[in-house]
């Protein structure tokens, strides 16, 4: 059983596949909400794109943000091995060993632009942010919000979707399964509650997570 969120990245690529980013999306001043050690903003700039990354990591060194990810890792490897390979796609990755050397690639890219560029990295507890107004015109949720919809209640995803809403025009959200790889608790009520809508995703690494939520003001 999982009860906190793991510290496990996807990079530029899975990203551009999970939220069905394009260049016109990509142009804009992106907020990765919840962004861990994924490398999308490292390698985003690095390509010129204008990215900030928020997590509640980031008043970690490096140094101690490797050695916990390093522990959630072999904890993911041993989970797959021992129960979980069934519930996941193996077209995304060739093998186990592969999908391991994906995340540590991501893992230190993330961490050497963390190390070198620490402004882009900034220390976030959502549900509330220090960003202002309209600072960015897209906010990108990966493996946060729906998916842990054991730890995190109604409440938290409102007051985290509020305030994103405040900071960016659009919200997207993949996946929108849970940790059961079942239709998240809270998909129906936030389609109701929103301006939302659904897209299809070419990325399917969890059997059926191959959605997007969209939300926009
Ligand atoms: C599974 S990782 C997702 C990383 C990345 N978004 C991706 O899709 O590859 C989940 C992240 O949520 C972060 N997190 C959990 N609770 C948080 C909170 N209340 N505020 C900010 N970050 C949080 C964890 O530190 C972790 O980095």
């Amino acid at each position: 059983m999982i009860l906190r969120p793991v510290l496990l990245g996807r990079n530029f690529n899975e990203y551009v596949r999970m939220f069905n980013l394009n260049e016109d999306l990509l142009g804009n001043k992106i907020l990765d909400v919840a962004s861990g050690v994924s490398s999308f903003c490292a390698e985003g700039n690095a390509k010129g794109y204008k990215i900030t990354a928020s997590d509640k990591i980031y008043n970690l060194k490096a140094e101690e943000i490797e050695e916990r990810c390093k522990k959630d890792l072999d904890f993911m490897e041993k989970h797959l091995k021992e129960k979980f390979k069934d519930s996941f796609n193996w077209n995304e990755f060739n093998s186990i060993d592969d999908w391991k050397k994906t995340r540590e690639r991501t893992y230190k890219t993330f961490l050497e632009d963390y190390k070198i560029n620490k402004g882009r990295y900034i220390y976030t507890i959502y549900p509330k942010t220090q960003f202002k107004d309209d600072e960015f015109y897209l906010s990108v949720v990966g493996h946060f919000l729906l998916l842990y919809d054991n730890i995190f209640d109604y409440k938290f995803h409102k007051e985290t979707i509020d305030e994103l809403l405040r900071v960016s025009e659009e919200i997207r959200i993949f996946p929108v399964l849970n940790l059961k790889g079942e239709k998240s608790l809270f998909l129906d009520k936030i389609l109701n509650d929103y301006k939302a809508k659904i897209e299809k995703t070419d990325y399917e690494f969890m059997k059926g997570g191959n959605k997007v939520l969209i939300i926009r003001r």
